[in-house]
């Protein structure tokens, strides 16, 4: 195989960017992640590819559930606040403001326009990221009229 057109034609790959965050009682993970599609109407399921080793992925194993938080056009400030390893401070993650989802308890990011939570029904553990198909169980939209914001306009990659 070719590296270099793997890499390139893999990153032709559009995506959007959410904040994927989980919680234990008061231990709470998050994470900006972009490997993240719908993988059915019905039942509605989701797959997310999350890091080998990262705090979200312990907690995901641990409780099977995640909630998805979706970054408007506008929050790429916010999209890089979860890069890094996420504070938990005065009842906030990394800064910002947040309410548990009603049907998980994983953290809901209240700035954001759109938010589900989901239930882990199966999963693919090969690479370095394992493959979590979930099922959304709980959904709200805060800014229906905001637009999501766009991997490809960031300038940022993550993938190839
Ligand atoms: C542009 C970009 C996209 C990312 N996408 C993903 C992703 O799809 N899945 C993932 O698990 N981590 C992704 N990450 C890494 C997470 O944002 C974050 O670094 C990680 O969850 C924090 O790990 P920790 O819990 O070990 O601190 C991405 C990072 C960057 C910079």
């Amino acid at each position: 195989m070719d590296v270099e057109a793997k890499k390139r034609a893999l990153r032709m790959i559009t995506y959007g960017l959410y904040v994927v965050t989980a919680a234990d009682g008061d231990e709470v993970a998050a994470g900006t992640v972009n490997w993240l599609s719908q993988a059915s109407f019905d039942p509605p399921l989701v797959m997310v590819g999350i890091k080998v080793g990262s705090r979200l992925h312990a907690l995901i194993e641990r409780t099977g559930a995640f909630a998805v938080n979706v970054l408007a056009a506008d929050q790429k400030a916010i999209a890089q606040d979860f890069f890094r390893t996420t504070k938990v401070e005065d009842g906030r993650l990394s800064g910002h403001p947040v309410e548990p989802g009603p049907a998980t308890g994983a953290p809901l990011l209240v700035e954001l326009p759109a938010w589900w939570e989901a239930r882990v029904v199966d999963k693919v553990a090969r690479g370095d990221h394992t493959v979590y198909v979930a099922e959304v169980v709980e959904a709200g939209v805060r800014r229906p009229d905001a637009q999501p914001l766009v991997m490809w306009d960031t300038g940022w990659y993550y993938g190839g």
